[in-house]
């Protein structure tokens, strides 16, 4: 069942979403989420105490979170009945932000499969506004709020807002299309700053969004500022800058099989590099079953994902859950 589900999905993307425009494509499918009740439907998950994992401490049904990208809070209840150990809001900033102008995001066929450049720009209703939904969102999954400030002050502000509503805080210090939020990974005295200053404003287990762009700064200053900081989760990472002259800000980032490569590779050195201190959520490019294996094998604390929920649809979530739910059995035997 689940395989004809994710083959009349790749038929109605690939033969209809994909011939539309990317934003036209993108609010069809976002009305189509928020009208059908998928989330009431078992089949989109799997059920096993097995596969339950701990991220800073919190404790998550599975290792699979839909990584940052929707705020309306219909939406985010849906994906919390869609199979994910957690569902991440998208970064949310004190004032409400229109996005760059159109177009901000487009379909970037690769080698590796299909992909997205977005520069997006933080589209979302602000804080206050935020808040409101926030409040009445069930839990049905832990929920990941992200999000992003352009000063110390604003993270402090949006973490202790968000805190008393939030199984995990993510800050987002790495989208590549906002200069203010990219920029903080090339002020790492700053952002140890930051990190004290968050950690002591809020209980909660925070997360950090690392910039797949900055690998060195990652490694030998950022974490370990994390860490000195008490905040042991981090996510690595946000989409890769790439110039993109189709967008209206000529550049964005790349998200999509393509950086999978990268995702891997920097999750093995840093777990080599800070053992099991470290929580790790690896994100980038997942869009198999195989690929969420290789990360969790690689030492992926828990493995996220937003482009490949669209691009292979909402029946991913439990194919992958199926596979490791297949690979601990095969290992317990
Ligand atoms: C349209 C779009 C909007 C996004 N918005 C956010 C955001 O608000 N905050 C954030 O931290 N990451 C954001 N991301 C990045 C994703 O959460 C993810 O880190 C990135 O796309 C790489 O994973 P993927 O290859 O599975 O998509 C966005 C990505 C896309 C494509």
């Amino acid at each position: 069942m689940s395989r004809r589900i994710a083959a009349l999905y790749r038929a109605v993307y690939g033969g209809f979403l994909r011939r539309l425009p990317e934003s036209t494509a993108i609010a069809v499918g976002q009305a189509a989420l928020r009208a059908l009740p998928l989330d009431r439907l078992p089949l989109f998950r799997l059920d096993d105490p097995a596969l339950a994992v701990r991220l800073g401490g919190v404790p998550l049904p599975n290792p699979l979170i839909l990584a940052a990208m929707y705020y309306d809070p219909v939406i985010l209840r849906r994906a919390m009945g869609l199979g994910f150990g957690a569902v991440t809001t998208k970064s949310i900033t004190l004032n409400p932000r229109p996005g760059h102008p159109q177009p901000n995001l487009v379909r970037i066929e690769t080698a590796a499969g299909a992909g997205f450049v977005n520069c997006n720009g933080f589209h979302n209703p602000g804080l206050v506004a935020f808040m409101r939904d926030l409040r009445g969102l069930p839990h049905r999954a832990p929920l990941i709020v992200s999000v992003a400030g352009e000063s110390i002050e604003d993270y402090v502000r949006l973490v202790s807002a968000v805190a008393p509503h939030a199984d995990l805080v993510e800050f987002n210090v790495s989208s590549p299309n906002t200069k203010q939020v990219y920029d903080w990974s090339r002020r790492s005295d700053e952002l140890a700053r930051l990190f004290e200053s968050v950690r002591a404003a809020a209980s909660v287990p925070l997360i950090v969004k690392l910039s797949p762009d900055f690998t060195e700064a990652n490694e030998r200053e950022i974490i370990p500022a994390a860490l000195a900081a008490g905040i042991n989760v981090v996510n690595y990472g946000n989409a890769r800058r790439i110039d993109e002259p189709r967008l209206s800000q000529g550049a964005g980032g790349l998200s999509g099989p393509e950086i999978f490569p990268a995702t891997l590779a920097n999750l093995r050195r840093i777990r080599q590099k800070f053992g099991a201190d470290l929580d790790i959520v690896a994100t980038g490019g997942v869009d198999s079953p195989e690929k969420a294996v290789a990360l969790l094998r690689a030492g992926a604390t828990a493995v996220g994902y937003f482009t490949g929920f669209v691009t292979r649809g909402p029946m991913l979530a439990r194919q992958i859950l199926t596979r490791l739910r297949a690979d601990r059995a095969r290992a317990a035997r």
